[in-house]
């Protein structure tokens, strides 16, 4: 069991946790009073044998109380929920910038322009779905979307903020803890709104440089020259939608994963398209169908320069 969605595991969640109970402390007292009061004066003054129920008109205290009353109320809420937006919407002082973008129907992380994010190519690591923070940093999120909007949520560390199109918004997220945190879209983006998930993982400062280690050498791969074609064109394919390689935007989860395909042991396809390598891959792109008749993967009529690169590029993946 994870935890529970209102759990808060950071402090922008638990701004939210804190205005959060306090208005439903209010509410179940106010819904206490209230209910209990008509409940008691419609025993104890209705019309019974030996007492007749009267009409009243205007009690001055009694209309002086629900009156200030829910007015004094209404206005702390005010301002306590004012106060939490602002430290909600105060991404100053932040440890680091991720810029997020949504897009039909993936998140795209890209890590800061700063040399530890740095691959052999000169770009800078990316991500899609899964996003790592240092823990108790406080992290701010540039947002923006590609298309339609979405929304970036991850309800226990907290902030939920619309990726509009067209304009740059951002938030600030935290984590108290090491651990791995759900998210999602919250905003209905078309047919494939469910599965863009967002999965946060918050980790020590050791921990964060060992996976930064990993990530990279992941991403690096294919970054040479000979591979480098194979893996652009990989990712402008139709293939991303279906298949997941880490250290790439590919965060398909339809189709196998790829990510340490060139040293899979079952082969390709299930074995169907025998060991891989590069004359069984070839074969496989070229036309899955007449190798594994049912199989899911259509034949996408690629150029046999195509297929070639995307090959070369598939055997580095180890
Ligand atoms: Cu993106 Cu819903």
């Amino acid at each position: 069991m994870g935890p529970w969605p209102n759990d808060p595991l950071g402090p922008q969640a638990r701004s939210s946790a804190e205005i959060y109970w306090i208005m439903f402390v209010a509410a179940i007292v106010v819904l206490a009073i209230v209910d209990g009061g008509l409940i008691y004066a419609g025993i104890k003054f209705r019309d019974r044998p030996g007492h007749s129920a009267k009409q009243f008109h205007g009690h001055n205290v009694l209309e002086l109380l629900w009156t200030v009353i829910p007015t004094i109320m209404v206005i702390s809420f005010s301002v306590l929920s004012f106060e939490r937006l602002n430290i909600m919407n105060d991404t100053t002082n932040a440890g680091m910038t991720v810029n997020v973008q949504g897009q039909q129907w993936t998140w795209l992380m890209s890590y800061p322009k700063e040399d530890r994010f740095k691959l052999n190519d000169g770009t800078y690591l990316q991500a899609a779905q899964e996003l790592h923070i240092p823990v108790n940093m406080k992290v701010r999120i540039a947002l923006s979307s590609k298309d339609v909007i979405h929304s970036f949520w991850v309800p226990n560390i907290g902030g939920k903020k619309d990726a509009v199109p067209g304009r740059n918004t951002d938030l600030w997220i935290q984590a108290d803890k090491p651990g791995t945190y759900k998210g999602q879209c919250f905003e209905f983006c078309g047919t494939g709104h469910a599965d863009m998930l967002i999965t946060l993982v918050a980790q020590t400062p050791d921990d964060y440089a060992t996976w930064l280690k990993g990530a990279l050498v992941e991403a690096n791969r294919g970054t040479d020259p000979a591979t480098k074609k194979g893996r652009e064109t990989f990712l402008s394919l139709a293939c991303v939608g279906c298949h997941t390689v880490q250290g790439t935007v590919a965060a398909g989860k339809v189709g196998p994963e790829l990510t340490h395909i060139a040293s899979k042991k079952t082969g390709i396809a299930g074995g169907a398209g025998g060991p891989v390598n590069e004359e069984n891959l070839t074969k496989w792109i070229k036309n899955p169908p007449a190798v594994k008749p049912g199989t899911l993967m259509p034949n996408l009529n690629l150029s046999d320069e195509q297929i070639h690169d995307i090959v070369q590029w598939l055997l580095t993946l180890k």
